[in-house]
């Protein structure tokens, strides 16, 4: 089902015209739909439906408390990187005891407040994060649930900054290595050792790498049982891509299914932690035209987003579909470059985009829904974007622009 129809020559979200929503909310903004946000949610759900599994949404594709709140209401649970994320969790209703921790450097203090909460599991990164867990574990007389990322050094195919499995990569531990920190977290008092993660990056196209990835996991789950440390779950992080533009990911459904058939019949709890491809095409980015200017080389629409709310083009030269929120069938095109008001070259949403554009349009960037509120900043003193979520024919103001007051906040000038 498409969550962003045109409808009467008017894109809509839902049941909405995002002209309205423009006209309301003013530009740039992002748009939410809750139908889509818990379509793909449930993509997982039924796919996973007959094994024991948890679906720990990763928060940094798109944090904002209704994004969580939505999917917790369906029985989500949460993959963290910082106490703020965790945070936003509790404050979104989310369960802690549903919420996974990952990240290279967590601080005791994160740690800490994590163990409070009860959450499910600590994702290791290496030995030595191992032994301040184990401190802080003991200090709280709390145990510890966790798990160790391994690097199974496989290849993602995928943008060089977002590949995270390769040996060369600062993440997890190697396989090689594991095994000695399974063996000493066995020994740890409250250390309770539960499972095995890995996540090997982002925007992956294909199954072949999870599934690599997945049988070195269980030659290391068995070489764990032979040494008497069993454990309970594997967590095969996130990853899996979307279309953005002629890219062709497997389904969700298909991925599961390719993943469950290399489990057989292994009696392991099956953990996710999908961001993209559940926030990615559940958010559209409205911006409004506000200048033509052709030049001998290029023709320039420049709109009031830019790179500090969406910095995915300007960092991987990503590519996300740009449309005219009127829908023009018969006018003419020119070839357009759709650039915001940042002072940086780099600044651009699209390049080279076939678009019919008069001044004063409002156009949307698709596939804004994950890592794109999330990266966005206040470079060059620009308060950040309005977001809103619609469901149905409702629209909610699901976090308001910032102010110029908002962004000054805590600053302070020199005594005199
Ligand atoms: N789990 C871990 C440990 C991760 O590091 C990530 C993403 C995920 C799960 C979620 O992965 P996903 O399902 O969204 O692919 N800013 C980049 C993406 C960075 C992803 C970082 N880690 C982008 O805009 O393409």
């Amino acid at each position: 089902m498409d969550y962003f129809p045109y409808r009467d020559g008017e894109l809509h979200a839902e049941g909405t015209p995002v002209s309205k929503i423009a006209e309301r909310h003013g530009t740039p903004c992002y748009v939410y739909s809750r139908g889509a946000l818990e379509a793909s949610f449930r993509e997982y759900q039924d796919a996973l439906a007959g094994c024991e599994h948890l679906i720990c949404y990763a928060v940094k594709a798109n944090s904002n408390l209704a994004v969580l709140d939505t999917l917790a209401r369906l029985g989500a649970g949460f993959d963290i990187v910082s106490l703020g994320e965790l945070e936003r969790v509790i404050a979104a209703g989310g369960d802690p005891g549903k919420v996974v921790f990952s990240g290279v450097g967590k601080k005791p203090l994160e740690m800490a407040r994590a163990l409070e909460l009860d959450i499910a599991c600590f994702n290791l990164e290496s030995a030595a994060e191992l032994e301040v867990l184990a401190g802080v574990a003991a200090q709280l007389a709390k145990t510890a649930r966790v798990s160790v990322r391994v690097n199974p050094d496989v290849d993602a195919n995928t943008h060089p900054y977002i590949s995270t499995g390769l040996k060369e990569n600062k993440f997890g531990v190697t396989m090689d290595e594991a095994m000695a920190v399974y063996q000493r977290a066995a020994e740890l008092p409250f250390i309770e050792v539960v499972g095995v993660d890995c996540h090997i990056g982002s925007q992956l196209t294909q199954i072949s790498p999870f599934i690599d990835a997945l049988k070195r996991l269980l030659a290391l789950v068995d070489d764990l049982a032979d040494q008497g440390i069993v454990l309970h779950h594997l967590d095969l992080g996130g990853g899996l891509g979307v279309c953005y533009r002629d890219e062709q990911p497997p389904s969700i459904g298909d991925y599961i299914a390719a993943v469950r058939a290399e489990l057989g019949e292994r009696p392991l709890t099956l953990v996710f932690e999908p961001g993209r491809s559940i926030a990615a095409n559940a958010g559209l980015l409205l911006t409004r035209v506000e200048y033509l200017k052709r030049t001998p080389e290029h023709n320039f629409a420049l709109v009031d987003a830019a790179m500090n709310d969406m910095l995915r083009p300007a960092l991987y030269q990503a590519w996300l579909d740009i449309r005219n929120a009127r829908q023009q069938a018969s006018a003419a095109t020119e070839c357009w470059e759709v650039v915001g008001p940042v002072c940086e070259t780099g600044d651009f949403l699209g390049k080279q985009r076939e678009l019919s554009i008069e001044q004063g349009d409002l156009l949307a960037l698709s596939g804004a829904g994950a890592y794109g509120f999330t990266m966005s900043s206040n470079y060059n003193s620009r308060p950040r974007a309005a977001e809103v979520m619609v469901d149905g024919d409702s629209v909610h103001l699901v976090r308001e622009r910032e102010t110029l007051a908002d962004i000054m906040r805590g600053e302070h000038r020199l005594p005199d």
